[in-house]
């Protein structure tokens, strides 16, 4: 089994093109809904939170964990990695959804990285949390790649909040367009949803950005990172069909209800 952590809803987006892409795994996700939003808590409360999560993921199975949280993955993943997982869980490993996009933004995978790559200025965008835009992992992750890149950072305050309460498709066009109307999007080619749960509204970011600029699809992105990873490390790869199990520590009903719209059919989380 394969374990899936985010603070709400948002690691749904990475969910379910993980199960598509690995019908042969069982998956548990953990959503932290009764914490969420991350993005207004301290560094040391995200870093706690996340281990909590993760524990639980862990005690249940799951020897591997994908943190589909941005921020999480920010701000908590390096630590984690370092001192508490080899303490804690040593056989264990923790993925994050930061790298795999960078590799993708800069075409410099993991073990090429202080190379100098042999590519052209590009002009990258990023839309995030406060707290991953002011935590400078993907500019660290993409200077050591490809410092070429210059990439501009938009901060997205409240908009995990308004699609974690349900709020509707006015409200949720009106601010992702104030963001964009605030950013200098001049010669930006490509555009980064650098929060799990902005793919649940990239029709409003597609919407309000101009038509040349692409979005990468960070689902995607980490779906192939994974399958990758798999088949260079076989023993993480479990026996499964395909079930999924969803824990939230929020209210179950409320949790139900808002990750149905998003997902477009019936979610049932049980209270973990
Ligand atoms: N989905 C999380 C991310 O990818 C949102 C963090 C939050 O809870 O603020 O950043």
């Amino acid at each position: 089994m394969i374990g899936v952590f985010d603070s709400g809803s948002g690691g749904l987006t990475i969910l379910k093109t993980l199960t598509e892409r690995l019908p042969d795994q069982d998956f548990l996700y953990f959503g932290d809904h009764g914490n969420a939003p991350y993005g207004h808590r301290s560094n040391e409360q995200i870093v706690e939170l996340t281990k909590v999560g993760v524990t639980r993921l862990m005690d249940a199975g799951c020897s591997l964990v994908v943190l589909a949280c941005n921020t999480a993955a920010a701000i908590a993943l390096r630590s984690l990695q370092e001192t508490w997982l080899p303490e804690q869980f040593p056989r264990n490993r923790i993925l994050g959804v930061l790298v795999p996009m960078v590799e993708a933004i800069t075409g410099v995978p993991w073990s090429q990285q202080n190379q100098s790559p042999n590519r052209d200025a590009e002009k990258i965008l990023l839309f995030a949390t406060q707290k991953t835009v002011a935590s400078g992992a993907y500019q660290e992750e993409i200077n050591k790649r490809a410092p070429q890149v210059d990439l501009v950072q938009k901060a997205c305050p409240g908009l995990v909040d308004a699609i974690e309460g349900g709020a509707g498709p006015m409200p949720l066009r009106g601010m992702i367009e104030g963001f964009i109307n605030e950013t200098d999007v001049a010669g930006v080619s490509t555009a980064v949803l650098g929060c799990t749960h902005f793919p649940l509204v990239e029709g409003y970011f597609k919407a309000a950005l101009p038509q040349h600029i692409s979005i990468l699809s960070q689902p995607e992105i980490v779906a192939d990172a994974l399958a990758n990873y798999l088949n260079r490390h076989n023993h993480y790869r479990t026996k499964g069909t395909g079930r999924v199990t969803l824990l939230t520590t929020g209210d179950p009903k409320t949790v139900n209800s808002v990750s149905r719209r998003f997902a477009g059919h019936k979610l049932i989380f049980t209270r973990q």
